[in-house]
């Protein structure tokens, strides 16, 4: 693993631990998993990406251009952390479209899943709403999640450290980076 050594403005000033999971990587991966998502589905499926706002939105933004058939896009504003590092286990929807998911092939898209609070509380709901299947693809898995349910895809399992870059904040800060670090 590399050491982080960007001495570059973007950072502002905060430090990196070290870089997990590098552009170069990060793509390869996005690839299989475009690829996985695009097989799993049949010709009449309505396909639907439903992405956890804003940790999501880098990593939304690649796999569908690596999901080579239909699809429609759309995103749920959640929040669980604040400012915290620790999961308040309160999970807050701040913006619900109220999408028709009925009868349609729903694929929840997060960023990164720490106890799982989030999506087991927020797979109930869409549930309830009839899909035809209901599941998760997570770019990050961290060892510690005890989700209801396993998620279909996993990008990467992730390790015990808070995590920045690639869409995942601290505190706002670093969504921007193009590679996945610790802090
Ligand atoms: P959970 O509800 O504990 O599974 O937490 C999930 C949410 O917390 C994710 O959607 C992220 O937005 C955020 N989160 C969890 N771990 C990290 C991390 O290491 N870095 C940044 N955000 C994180
Ligand atoms: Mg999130």
């Amino acid at each position: 693993m590399k050491v982080a050594s960007e001495p570059s403005a973007r950072l502002g000033g905060r430090k990196l631990r070290r870089i997990l999971h590098t552009e170069e990587q990060i793509r390869d991966r996005v690839d299989e998993l475009g690829r996985a998502i695009a097989a799993a589905y049949g010709p009449d499926d309505d396909l639907l990406l439903l992405g956890l706002l804003k940790g999501s939105f880098v990593f939304m933004a690649d796999l569908v251009r690596r999901i080579d058939r239909p699809l429609h896009v759309d995103f749920l504003v959640v929040s669980s952390y604040g400012a915290a590092q620790v999961s308040s286990g309160q999970v807050r929807l701040l913006y619900d479209p109220r999408l028709d998911l009925a009868g349609r092939s729903v694929v929840v898209v997060e960023d990164i899943v720490d106890s799982g609070a989030t999506v087991n509380q927020i797979f109930p709901m869409l549930a309830d709403r009839g899909p035809k299947s209901l599941d998760l693809c997570a770019l990050l898995y961290k060892p510690g999640a005890a989700l209801d349910r396993a998620p279909r895809w996993v990008g990467f399992e992730a390790p015990g450290d808070f995590l920045v870059g690639y869409g995942l904040d601290c505190a706002e800060d670093l969504r921007h980076l193009p590679y996945i670090a610790s802090l």
